[in-house]
């Protein structure tokens, strides 16, 4: 089995925000984050899919055919938006990078196994918020 990772980014901005809750307890839990206009990241996302080698090309998955499916399917919808207002995946969810991770992999894993007929499976989404802060989903 070989891992073969696509990394891109995108800039983005949003909010973590409970409407559940009152603005002394957001404030409280999600600190600066909660900021009532906003803030961004530049976010750096990783796609590894996995499987065997193809004998006819060599490749586990084509490189292109990986990059245009996270452009297509996620990097167009994300990148330079707001992702509590502009991203109907996101709608009415709280957009931490955990709940990034897990719709990012809904949407993904699915359409790789289809494009590669069942022969190349989506394992990790590793999404980077800050240089310190990241949060790694592997469909479970
Ligand atoms: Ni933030």
């Amino acid at each position: 089995m070989i891992y073969i990772t696509r990394e891109t980014h995108f800039c983005a901005a949003h909010k973590l925000w409970n409407e559940k809750w009152s603005k002394e307890k957001n404030f409280e839990v999600f600190g600066p984050c909660a900021n009532e206009n906003w803030h961004g990241h530049n976010f750096d996302m990783r796609v590894t899919v996995k499987g065997k080698p193809d004998p006819k090309t060599g490749f586990v998955i084509n490189f292109k055919d990986l990059k245009q499916l996270v452009n297509e399917e996620i990097i167009y919808k994300v990148d330079h938006k707001n992702l509590n207002i502009d991203v109907p995946f996101l709608e009415g969810k709280l957009t931490s990078c955990e709940t990034l991770v897990v719709e990012f992999w809904n949407i993904l894993a699915p359409k790789i196994l289809k494009m590669t007929d069942g022969q190349v499976a989506l394992h990790c989404i590793k999404l980077t918020e800050t240089k310190n802060n990241y949060a790694e989903y592997y469909g479970e």
